[in-house]
């Protein structure tokens, strides 16, 4: 597998490859990959003639005290895997290719407003503008004619989405299911720094939604309803302690709250979201709830 490490030979590449007449696919990650990235490999490869994946720890969508340094990295292993999916090109820059001159230097940043702020962006502090921006530096380097993302990671997919359309991005924002472990753990790239205990507890994360998805089902259920239904799993298993538990709406990621039924409010979609720790370790999951209008 083909192997590139600076902006100017990516987009060389790109730009080849889209002259021979191929889709281009990128499939942007943070590398030490799982099932869950394999996946969005596999889908891009399915609708693309040539399949980038980049690997890029992102140091401007970590903020202090985050894992930045601990961040499990291990490129021969992804590169591995990656030749084993069938991807044409590893696009991993280092942080001064990136950025260059260095962070303090970087003086253009894109925010996406009112989505950036909620969720896991009200305690992760300037994570999502760090997201908006390396991804939009990705999309304007390798140019695809799609990119690839998790469900998991629903609020930065939400974020990338509304951010595509706003700026007039040419690249076609695609977003993939979440893979799970046989017990419904979401696969992580966090999830190498549980415990064996910690990971035994992890599914709780998993039972607590599916109990949402079935009371999700009933017609006259109120938005602070499944939240607690949520709730009340999670309390189930003590080592968890929840950062949140949210049902918003989607795309605009609004709170929903009060007493009139879920089905009542005229959306499409809520989404409802979880996030929380198990020891040091930072977990998220969510249920996208389809309503009728
Ligand atoms: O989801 C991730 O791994 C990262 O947030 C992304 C999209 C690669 C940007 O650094």
């Amino acid at each position: 597998v083909e192997t590139i490490r600076t902006v100017e030979a990516m987009r060389r590449r790109s730009r080849a490859a889209r002259g021979e007449g191929l889709l281009v696919g990128l499939v942007p990650t943070m590398g030490y990959l799982h099932e869950g990235h394999l996946s969005l490999v596999r889908r891009a490869r399915s609708e693309c003639g040539f399949t980038v994946t980049s690997i890029f720890v992102n140091p401007t969508q970590f903020g202090p005290g985050e894992d930045l340094e601990r961040y499990p990295r291990d490129l021969d292993r992804d590169a591995a895997l990656l030749e084993e999916a069938g991807i044409d090109v590893i696009f991993c820059p280092d942080d001064a290719e990136m950025y260059p001159g260095g962070l303090s230097r970087h003086r253009t940043w894109v925010e996406v407003e009112g989505l950036s702020g909620v969720l896991c962006g009200a305690a992760r502090t300037g994570h999502f503008r760090g997201v908006a921006t390396v991804v939009t530096k990705l999309l304007n380097i390798v140019e695809p004619d799609a990119a690839y993302f998790g469900q998991k990671d629903a609020q930065q997919a939400i974020l990338i989405r509304r951010m595509a359309g706003d700026l007039d991005m040419a690249s076609r924002i695609v977003v993939c299911p979440t893979v799970r472990e046989a017990d419904g753990l979401a696969m992580s790239s966090r999830n190498a720094y549980l415990s064996e205990d910690e990971r035994r507890a992890a599914p709780v994360i998993h039972r607590a939604l599916e109990r949402a998805r079935r009371e999700a089902g009933n017609p006259g259920v109120r938005p602070g309803e499944l939240v607690d239904a949520v709730r009340e799993v999670l309390a189930g298993e003590p080592s968890f302690a929840p950062e949140y538990v949210e049902l918003v709406a989607v795309p605009d990621l609004d709170r929903l709250e009060g007493d009139r039924p879920l089905r009542e409010r005229g959306l499409r979609e809520a989404l409802l979201a979880v996030a929380g720790r198990l020891g040091e370790t930072r977990l998220i999951d969510n249920l996208m709830i389809e309503l009728e209008r």
